[in-house]
């Protein structure tokens, strides 16, 4: 548990001048093309993913369902096309990202409640929802504060869902996968036109992924927060990754100590 503690602050110390900086405006510039880009430099395949990942998800009716640094919406509005009685409530702290996302929305006919908001501090009571989404943002976020605040907002016995592109466990093909992800987003570059605080955080993409978790690592991390029955499932060797945690009602001891408290903010 030390090593996740040790991980945390070496992220932070990294990247936190990134995070609260031009990562904002890289998002901001992004928004119009983020769907498409990511398209393009996934070969198509991170839609195939979140169709696979959206299909292991038990949906009912009237369901509450927070999607966490929503961005476009991709998420919700899978979401909504396999359940359109879902109650959504989506959160971003970028006003661009969430605009083309609520147009997508509107545009499909399903409706969503937007927050735009910082999410280390979820402005949602306890127990609120029955699902909690977060889909490639992790690597962004100071992940054990985010997941202690997803487990507090969760209703006791309600899941949480998580996928992103993880730092796989074999060594050379972390190499490969980097270097692929450094041609690809080159390319994707040139093709869309990137402007400079896209272009300016291309080092950042790459270096955070080095220092992110293994599918096992981010398991380990969801338990240490409190979640339990955690599961994952990786993907070409864990380049992506699919995580379920569960709120427990007999977790109240364990929030009490909650790791996010035991870290020294600045
Ligand atoms: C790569 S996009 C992913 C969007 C969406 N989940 C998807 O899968 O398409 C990452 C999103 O995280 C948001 N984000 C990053 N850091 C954040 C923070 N601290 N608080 C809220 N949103 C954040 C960005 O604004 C961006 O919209």
């Amino acid at each position: 548990m030390q090593e996740i503690i040790e991980r945390e602050n070496i992220r932070e110390q990294k990247f936190k001048e990134t995070w609260n900086g031009v990562l904002g405006d890289a998002f901001t510039d992004l928004s119009s093309y983020y769907d498409a880009a990511n398209n393009v430099a996934s070969l198509g395949m991170w839609n195939k993913w979140r169709k696979d990942f959206t299909s292991g998800i038990a949906l009912r009716p009237g369901m509450r369902v927070l999607d966490v640094c929503a961005g476009t919406n991709a998420v919700s509005i899978q979401l909504l096309k396999k359940q359109p009685e879902l109650r959504i409530t989506t959160i971003d702290r970028s006003q661009a990202m969430q605009e083309v996302g609520e147009e997508r929305i509107r545009r499909l006919g399903f409706d969503v409640e937007s927050v735009i908001s910082d999410v280390h501090k979820l402005p949602f009571p306890d127990n609120t929802f029955d699902i909690v989404i977060l889909e490639a943002a992790s690597r962004h976020l100071r992940l054990v504060e985010v997941f202690s605040e997803i487990l507090r907002v969760l209703k006791p016995g309600g899941s949480f869902y998580h996928c992103d592109m993880l730092k796989p466990s074999s060594k050379l093909l972390e190499q490969a996968y980097l270097a692929y992800l450094k041609a690809s987003m080159f390319a994707t570059g040139r093709i869309f036109r990137s402007k400079g605080n896209v272009r300016s955080c291309a080092d950042y993409f790459i270096e955070a992924i080095r220092e992110f978790y293994t599918p096992e690592e981010l398991s380990l991390l969801m338990r240490y927060v409190g979640f339990v029955d955690v599961t994952d499932r990786s993907i070409f060797g864990g380049i992506v990754a699919f995580h379920e945690g569960t709120h427990a009602a007999v977790n109240s001891e364990l929030e009490q100590t909650q790791p996010g408290s035991v870290i020294a903010r600045p």
